[in-house]
């Protein structure tokens, strides 16, 4: 059987937010006196993508020291390791952390330092990808990317825009003007699309975005010509096969289609969303992916070497990797 963990490979889509540990949420509530949202075995419940976003909201906003961010950065870092991850690009979206709405750059500074301390104590080096949601305004976003160009953290790597398309309509123009002045400041730009939205979503992330990469993409599916551009352009999708489970995207691996994406040559990597809110692990989701579509050795070494390739690591970091 494979070495899931010990396979080279990245994490490349992964939201800080889907990280946390039931003990430091609580621990967080007995600081602030905030009485918890369930009991803890239900702490982390949601059946779907809006009551999933809620939770998001109410889970962050019980973090409100430096010390608590900084913390959740080094731990995220060291479950990275534990996963065999040798390079993770982190989503992490301020709209869902009400304590550091006016602080959006003393948050990443305090990310950075949790991060940093975890690469010096040996734990895989971490890159941000600071995300819009989908229901903000198009003045909002500018202002985030200008926010971004001011301080011009070297530990951010990228734009990103999450949270569900099918309560925010056609996002597509309103987001066009961020995402092209944060490429313009030497941003990269990745895009959730065709997880709440259908294949028009991934079209837009591309057309109108400019995204560099898709999270989640799996949608494009329904659209042949959609999946031939994917391959001709070598537009990665950053897959989570146990996420569109859990949050009703699909009912089985066996109606999934990430094989299919493979086989038509769009590169596809396998990644977690939000692992622990979804109990789940990187090397369970290969795992199980690796089992539905009987892939063998070479398939899989291939797909992990797709994740390195498709992050925003730097070049000599990933041939270091590979
Ligand atoms: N934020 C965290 N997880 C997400 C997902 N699966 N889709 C959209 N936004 C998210
Ligand atoms: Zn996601």
């Amino acid at each position: 059987m494979t070495d899931f963990i010990g396979l080279p490979k990245a994490e490349v889509h992964i939201h800080i937010e889907g990280c946390f540990e039931a003990d430091d949420v609580i621990a967080n509530c007995e600081a602030a006196g905030i009485p918890l949202r369930a009991p803890r075995d239900r702490l982390f419940e949601a059946h779907d993508l809006k009551g999933f976003l809620e939770m998001l909201d109410w889970l962050c906003g019980t973090f409100r020291t430096r010390e608590q961010l900084a913390t959740t950065a080094y731990k995220f870092a060291q479950r990275m390791g534990r996963s065999g991850v040798r390079y993770a690009d982190v989503i992490v979206n301020p709209t869902h952390w009400p304590h550091w709405h006016k602080d959006i750059a003393g948050m990443i500074d305090a990310f950075d330092a949790g991060f940093a301390a975890a690469e010096q104590d040996g734990h895989p080096p971490v890159g941000l990808c600071v995300s819009l949601l989908r229901t903000q305004s198009a003045a909002e976003a500018i202002e985030l990317v200008e926010l971004l160009g001011d301080i011009r953290h070297r530990r951010v790597v990228a734009l990103s825009v999450d949270g569900n398309e099918a309560a925010a309509g056609r996002t597509g123009p309103r987001f066009a003007e961020a995402f092209r002045r944060a490429g313009a400041a030497g941003l990269r730009r990745t895009v959730h699309a065709g997880e709440s939205s259908g294949p028009e979503g991934v079209r837009d992330a591309i057309d109108l975005l400019g995204a560099d990469r898709i999270d989640h993409g799996v949608r494009a599916i329904e659209d042949p010509e959609l999946v031939d551009l994917l391959a001709r352009k070598q537009i990665a999708l950053g897959i989570c096969p146990v996420s569109n489970l859990a949050l009703g995207v699909y009912r089985s691996l066996a109606d999934h289609p990430i094989d299919a994406l493979r086989k038509a040559g769009v590169p596809v990597s396998i990644n977690t969303d939000d692992p622990s809110l979804l109990d789940t692990t990187l090397e369970a989701s290969y795992a199980a992916c690796a089992e539905a579509f009987a892939w063998d050795d070479e398939t899989i070494r291939q797909l992990a070497a797709t994740s390195v390739q498709a992050s925003y690591a730097d070049p000599a970091l990933k041939a270091r990797i590979l």
